[in-house]
C-alpha cells in the first residue's frame, strides 16, 4: 500500500492581486513565483500581452502585494527573462536582500538560431530574502559526487569532507533541461517549469511543515514539490484547466506516483585542484 501525504495544499482557482489581502501578512516562509513574463504566451488569457513599462507596473503592483507576506526569515524566488531582471532587481533590491542571481541554463539544442545575436538559452531567477537571518538548508540539494569525481579526489586532504560525502553546492547556474512535448513529467500547460528546479528551491528555502505561496501556479509545480516534501502551500490560478491539472498532479504527489529523473545527479565535476 502506498502512504498517502497528508499535508495541506489549498489550489485557488482565484486571482492573486485580489486575493492577496486575504493572506496574513508574515505568515509565508517562501514565495516561489513565475508570473507571465510579458512575452505574449497564451495561457488561455491574456495575461501575457503586457509589455514594456505596462508589464514592470503590474509586476511591481503584484510585488507590493506578496513581499510583506513573508516572515522575516522568509524568501522569494522570482522567474524571469534578461529583458526585465534588470528593472526587476533594481525595484527588489530596494525591498529585500539579494543574495543570488541564478541562471537557468534550459539546455536547449544547437540548431540554426537567429543570425543577428546570440541566441537565448536561460531564464533570470533572482532569488531575494527579508532579512540576514533566512533560512536556507544546503544539505537536502548538495549534488552528489559519482564514484570517477569521488576517487579522484581521494588525497589526503579531502578526506573526512563533507562535501566529498554529502555532494556539492548546485551553483548558481542550474542546467536542467526544459521539458520538451515527450519528457515524462510534461502536461497540457505552456511554460511549466522543471520540478527537479523549483523542488531545489522548496528544500533549501522552506523549513520542513513551513509554508509557501505560488501567486501563479500554472500547471502546480510548486504544490507537487510541496505535497512530495511535507510543505504547506497555497496557490493561485486564473485558468480553471490549469487549476484541475493541478489538482490531478498534486493527487499523484500525494500516493507517490510522480517520478522526477535528476539530470545533474550523473554530472562528473570537472576537476578544479
Ligand atoms: C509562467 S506560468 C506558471 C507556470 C508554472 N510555474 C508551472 O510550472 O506550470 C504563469 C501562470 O500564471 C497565471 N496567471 C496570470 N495572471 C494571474 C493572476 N493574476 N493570478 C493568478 N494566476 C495568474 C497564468 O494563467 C499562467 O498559467
Amino acid at each position: 500500500m502506498r502512504t498517502v501525504i497528508d499535508i495541506d495544499i489549498d489550489i485557488l482557482n482565484r486571482d492573486f492581486l485580489a486575493e492577496a489581502p486575504n493572506i496574513p501578512d508574515a505568515s509565508i516562509d517562501l514565495i516561489v513565483a513565475d508570473p507571465p513574463y510579458g512575452l505574449g504566451k497564451n495561457y488561455g488569457n491574456d495575461s501575457d500581452m503586457l509589455s514594456g513599462e505596462a508589464f514592470l507596473k503590474w509586476t511591481y503592483r503584484w510585488l507590493d502585494l506578496a513581499i510583506p507576506k513573508l516572515k522575516p526569515s522568509g524568501s522569494l524566488y522570482i522567474f524571469c527573462t534578461w529583458q526585465y531582471s534588470p528593472e526587476l532587481f533594481v525595484f527588489l533590491k530596494r525591498r529585500l536582500l539579494m543574495i543570488n542571481e541564478i541562471v537557468w541554463d534550459r539546455r536547449v539544442p544547437s540548431m540554426g538560431g537567429t543570425t543577428r545575436k546570440y541566441s537565448s538559452v536561460h531564464d533570470n531567477i533572482g532569488y531575494f530574502v527579508v532579512s540576514k537571518d533566512y533560512y536556507f538548508d544546503l544539505d537536502p540539494v548538495r549534488i552528489p559526487y559519482d564514484t570517477v569525481t569521488k576517487k579522484a579526489r581521494s588525497r589526503k586532504i579531502f578526506e573526512g569532507s563533507k562535501w566529498l560525502e554529502m555532494g556539492y553546492n548546485p551553483k548558481d547556474v542550474w542546467s536542467v533541461s526544459r521539458l520538451h512535448r515527450q519528457h515524462v513529467e510534461r502536461v497540457d500547460h505552456p511554460t511549466q517549469k522543471p520540478l527537479e528546479i523549483v523542488e531545489r528551491m522548496v528544500l533549501a528555502s522552506c523549513p520542513p511543515g513551513g509554508r509557501v505561496l505560488d501567486p501563479f501556479m500554472g500547471s502546480g509545480t510548486t504544490a507537487v514539490a510541496c505535497a512530495r516534501h511535507g510543505r504547506q502551500f497555497g496557490g493561485y490560478e486564473i485558468n480553471a484547466d490549469y487549476c484541475e491539472i493541478v489538482h490531478k498532479r498534486v493527487a499523484d504527489a500525494r500516493v507517490g506516483r510522480i517520478v522526477v529523473p535528476m539530470e545533474n545527479a550523473q554530472i562528473i565535476e570537472e576537476a578544479d585542484e
